[in-house]
């Protein structure tokens, strides 16, 4: 028998929270809002033709009669995010009740799956296990990225082939681009399997105006949090070092910006700010090394500095470099993979960098040189979590110190926080939205609709008031350049400069930076009030204006 936690045990038994218009119903008929979505780029409706004209649509307060027969076909792309269990257990209930004989088949790995055959069905046995727990290791996750003609005939005949009516894509900003491709390619060959997106990223990447947050992003912030909080304790209690805590988020700093008002560290890096006032990496050293003096002339010889994983893709010569290196690296794979030796490679970067891209190169430590050519993600991303920054930073910090022959005593350590609190179990907010976004998602294919993703909107109320709505995926797309081509991808939500969550940022800072006013948010509570419980990010709250 497989043991459990007793935590694990209870967790399982939660019967997560929906908006009420499902409660009684869930072939409900949609129909186009009033709420206009953004114009579509010109270079995007050529490419998705058949996409281009989609509405966003709302829930109706008609019912459909003749609810067709449902094979869905689940995906899990991407990095793990919690509350993904409780997208498919939602798919799951939700397609069940509308008829037993409806089957959910979990591609195995990923997208790989669905290319690769490789399948199982998902039974009641299966999902019950797996209800409000993290991870995504009911079917296993993983990057493989469909976006061939190739890929995408495959994956129609297999389809085809096990009688699967629709597929939903469970993933993030490339996921849900992946699924939008597939799902014109589908329209244009006349075929009538349908396609659905769902926001998942613990990012907080994937957002507009109509996806208020992607499921993950708040249980990974509470996780890392409260880890921040942790720290910032032994900070206060030691007073000796100084922790530099890099975050995960890829090029967003959502995650950071939230810990950073969630915990009051004394210094929140943002990567869209560093690239606004084209901060040169000496500049952004120059910053934190002089609040560290400064605190230190206080007698605090101690403090906590966030930083966004992506920084270093923001600091304009690192951002040159690294597109050069991005361009290099697609147009000549095989020859960089043929040297054996870092010399090498490095002899040959010479040659092929720009002479500015070359000095910028070059006067890294060796370490950070060589992560910034590792493979990149399947999507031609520099990978980001995988570059020791924090480290970079303290180095330099402590260099620019001793140039400056300071006194200062600065003693630091270095923490990477992302794969802590991927996994973690949902949140209420999470297992509540993840569940509730598998319901949405189960009602666009009862309606027979392609291409859209799922969302809800209202989140700041209680899940009872929660609106379900389908947004059509070429709305979010732009041309970008990857693996050197222009290609259509949904646009990445960076942090917005103006917006209210950076405001509040920006009014405490200098007194956080200061003072140790330190906030300790604590582990997630599963149980007990729902104003602790069902507590939502201070992201999500300031955003709509439901904040200080
Ligand atoms: P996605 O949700 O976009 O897949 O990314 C989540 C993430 O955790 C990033 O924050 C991080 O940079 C990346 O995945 C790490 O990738 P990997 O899981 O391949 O190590």
């Amino acid at each position: 028998m497989i043991q459990i936690s007793e935590l694990q045990a209870l967790r399982h038994s939660y019967s997560p929270k929906l908006p009420k218009i499902f409660k009684n119903e869930i072939a409900i008929k949609l129909r186009t809002s009033s709420l206009k979505i953004q114009n579509i780029e010109e270079d995007i409706k050529n490419i998705l033709k058949n996409s281009a004209n989609l509405t966003l649509l709302e829930a109706s307060s008609e019912i459909i009669l003749d609810v067709k027969p449902l094979n869905i076909g689940i995906i899990l792309s991407g990095g793990q995010a919690p509350g993904g269990h409780n997208v498919i257990a939602g798919i799951f209930d939700a397609a069940k009740s509308l008829n037993k004989d409806n089957k959910l088949m979990g591609f195995l790995g990923g997208p790989l799956g669905l290319l690769e055959e490789d399948f199982i069905e998902i039974t009641s046995e299966l999902i019950d296990k797996y209800r409000n727990t993290g991870g995504f290791d009911i079917i296993g996750s993983g990057r493989t990225k469909l976006e061939s003609d190739q890929q995408f005939q495959k994956s129609k005949e297999i389809l085809k082939k096990h009688n699967i009516n629709s597929l939903v894509i469970i993933g993030g900003d490339d996921s849900n681009t992946n699924a939008a491709m597939l799902a014109e390619y589908l329209k244009e060959e006349k075929s009538d399997i349908n396609i659905v997106g769902c926001p998942k990223t613990i990012d907080g990447d994937l957002k507009n105006e109509f996806i208020e947050t992607s499921f993950g992003f708040d249980t990974a912030t509470k996780v890392y949090s409260e880890l921040i909080g942790n720290i910032a304790r032994d900070a206060a209690s030691a007073k000796k070092y100084w922790h530099f805590i890099k975050l995960m988020g890829r090029s967003a700093s959502h995650i950071a910006l939230e810990c950073g008002l969630a915990t009051q560290a004394n210094i929140t890096l943002i990567s869209e700010e560093v690239a606004e006032q084209k901060m040169t990496l000496a500049q952004v050293i120059e910053s934190i090394a002089e609040k560290v003096i400064a605190r230190a002339k206080m007698g605090a010889n101690y403090g906590l500095v966030l930083i966004p994983e992506g920084i270093i893709e923001f600091i304009p010569e690192m951002n040159r470099l690294i597109a050069e290196l991005n361009d290099i690296l697609a147009e000549h794979k095989t020859k960089w993979e043929s040297f054996v030796v870092n010399d090498e490679k490095a002899e040959w970067l010479r040659k092929h960098l720009s002479s500015e891209s070359s000095i910028v190169y070059f006067s890294l430590p060796h370490h950070i040189a060589n992560q910034l050519v590792l493979d990149r993600d399947p999507h031609g991303n520099v990978q980001v979590s995988r570059i020791e920054t924090e480290k970079l930073f303290i180095e330099m910090t402590e260099e620019y110190i001793e140039r400056k022959q300071s006194t200062v005593k600065f003693s630091a350590l270095n923490h990477f926080f992302g794969y802590e609190g991927r996994c973690a179990a949902p949140s209420n907010f999470d297992a509540d939205y993840g569940y509730s976004i598998g319901y949405t998602a189960t009602v666009l294919l009862v309606n027979d609709k392609s291409g859209y993703m799922a969302s809800l909107k209202n989140l700041t109320a209680i899940p009872a008031e929660w609106k379900p709505l389908g947004v059509p995926i070429v709305s979010m797309m732009t041309m970008e350049k990857r693996h050197g081509h222009m290609k259509p991808v949904i646009k990445k939500a960076l942090v917005e400069l103006k917006g209210h969550p950076m405001n509040e940022l920006v009014k405490n800072r200098n007194e956080w930076e200061r003072k140790s006013s330190y906030i300790f948010p604590g582990p997630i509570q599963y149980f007990g009030p729902e104003s602790i419980c069902d507590i939502k990010t201070k992201t999500l709250l300031l955003e709509n204006n439901k904040g200080e």
